[in-house]
């Protein structure tokens, strides 16, 4: 199936509780939005699944959690304070501001031009401002006095909270090279150009990891380095597709041009997403080199290196970056699970595929109706599965639209309890439930005494 149009995504987001425009009661603040019930567990999931395969299942990288108000000095010597900055235009006619980057890339259309070749506006053709530079970083303030020194920055991303900790890392941990520090949190960006719904937002989460090398013995043809960049991309790659099982055709590999690198890297591939509107960016993987580790040691005055036992010297470590977005990935994962097809009387099933891993809900337990008879069965039923897995009870509604709901928000299995489980006009019931699956729609009878076996061969990585 083609990509569903954004309206579909937001909408369906805010219907069934995922994600919600911020402060609606204000009418609403430009490009913050509000996680709901299901929006929060879907992202704890992909967040549990990105920890897992890049820290659990790893024996060479651990965690952090650094601080979010990170001393200004950080800034600095990051190149943020310098670099972090966006060449902003206006255009002289119709007023709109644009990023001139985005424009030259072609994100609005075509690149329209004058005679003398300078980019003209994409709404209008109006000729633009000459490019001011605007930096991205939130400023905010320590303390109750309002100067220069109070100045703080709320982080732009979160790759420099490890940095710093390097060696509080190394020394506790007494790890050995090559390892990565993993960390996942929220950073800020006073984008120019936010929207497409939570792809650019101005708060957002990401899931970094640094992951520190040998430097390799030959800086101009860094071979090794280059290498394990390759396994980086490579694994990144594999996680998408089979964690998360975003459809193949719709991703794949941009390295970046010389002229777009960030002022650190020494090379970029984006994993790219095919988003309704085209490809975008969902995770960079950058050869950072050693740039960070130095730039704090210079700024700060604390040498920062590695006693390497090998060969008995201190060394600064390459690092190999790969920097995904949380709330982006979670964009790509609705966009991508959501489908539509004609059900058996003609009207549209709406299906969101998500693999269970992901899935907000595991399991929904339904009784056939709203009837007194079925209500203790099935809330035992509900009883037993619900420390498992997240369940959820519904009972209002007919079965066949409570079904339509769950497959809507992605649930994988529901388990229906009728009046062959009870019994009825004084028969006994068999204790049996029917478990229905939501992609194939089938359904099977399992006894309750077999149906947490019979859910978990079901729910695999769950
Ligand atoms: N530490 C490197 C770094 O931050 P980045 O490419 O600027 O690299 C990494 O960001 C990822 O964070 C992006 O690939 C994207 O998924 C996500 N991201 C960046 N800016 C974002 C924004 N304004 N809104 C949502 N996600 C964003």
């Amino acid at each position: 199936m083609p990509a569903p149009d954004l309206d579909t995504i937001v909408s369906l987001s805010k219907r069934r509780g995922f994600i919600f425009p911020a402060a609606e009661i204000y009418g609403g603040f430009a490009n913050t939005y509000d996680y709901g019930p299901l929006g929060v567990e879907l992202k704890r999931n992909i967040r549990e699944a990105w920890w897992r395969a890049m820290v659990r299942e790893r024996d060479d990288v651990v965690g952090l959690d650094a601080s979010l108000i990170t001393h200004p000095s950080v800034w600095v010597a990051s190149g943020h304070v310098a670099t972090f900055n966006d060449p902003l235009v206006d255009c002289k006619k119709c007023q709109m501001r644009w990023r001139l980057d985005h424009i030259v890339e072609g994100q609005y259309g075509e690149v329209k031009r004058d005679a003398a070749g300078n980019v003209l506006c994409p709404n209008d053709n109006g000729e633009l401002t000459e490019p001011r530079l605007f930096n991205l970083m939130f400023k905010t303030q320590v303390g109750t006095v309002a100067d220069e020194g109070s100045v703080a920055y709320l982080p732009p991303e979160t790759a420099q909270g490890i940095f710093i900790n390097f060696e509080n890392v190394v020394n506790s941990m007494r790890r050995k090279l090559p390892f990565g520090i993993a960390q996942t949190r929220v950073s800020f960006r006073n984008e120019i150009t936010p929207g497409k719904f939570v792809f650019r937002t101005l708060e957002f989460e990401q899931m970094e990891m640094e992951y520190f090398c040998r430097p390799p013995k030959d800086r101009k043809n860094p071979v090794e380095y280059l290498a394990l960049h390759r396994q980086w991309i490579d694994a990144r790659l594999s996680w998408y597709r089979d964690v998360l099982g975003i459809d193949a055709a719709r991703l794949r590999l941009r390295p970046h041009e010389k002229e777009e690198l960030s002022h650190y890297s020494a090379g970029t591939t984006d994993i790219e997403y095919l988003f309704p509107w085209g490809w975008g960016e969902l995770e960079g993987i950058a050869a950072r080199t050693d740039f960070d580790l130095s730039a704090h040691a210079k700024q700060s005055g604390h040498p920062i290196t590695y006693f390497d036992e090998e060969t008995s010297e201190h060394l600064v470590p390459w690092v190999i970056e790969p920097a995904a977005g949380l709330t982006r990935t979670l964009a790509v994962c609705l966009i991508d699970a959501y489908s539509e097809e004609p059900d058996e009387k003609g009207d549209k099933r709406v299906v969101l595929r998500l693999r269970p891993n992901i899935a907000p809900i595991k399991v929904a337990v339904l009784p056939l109706s709203k009837n007194d008879a079925l209500r203790p069965a099935a809330r035992k039923v509900y009883d037993l599965i619900r420390p498992v897995w997240m369940t959820q009870y519904d009972e209002t509604q007919s079965i066949g639209r409570r079904y339509r709901r769950q497959d809507e928000i992605g649930t994988p299995l529901c388990v229906t309890i009728d009046f062959q489980t009870v019994g009825e006009k004084g028969e006994p019931g068999d204790d049996a439930v029917t478990i229905r699956e939501r992609d194939s729609q089938a359904q099977t009878r399992v006894p309750i005494s077999g149906l947490l076996q019979a859910l978990r061969e079901k729910l695999p990585g769950c």
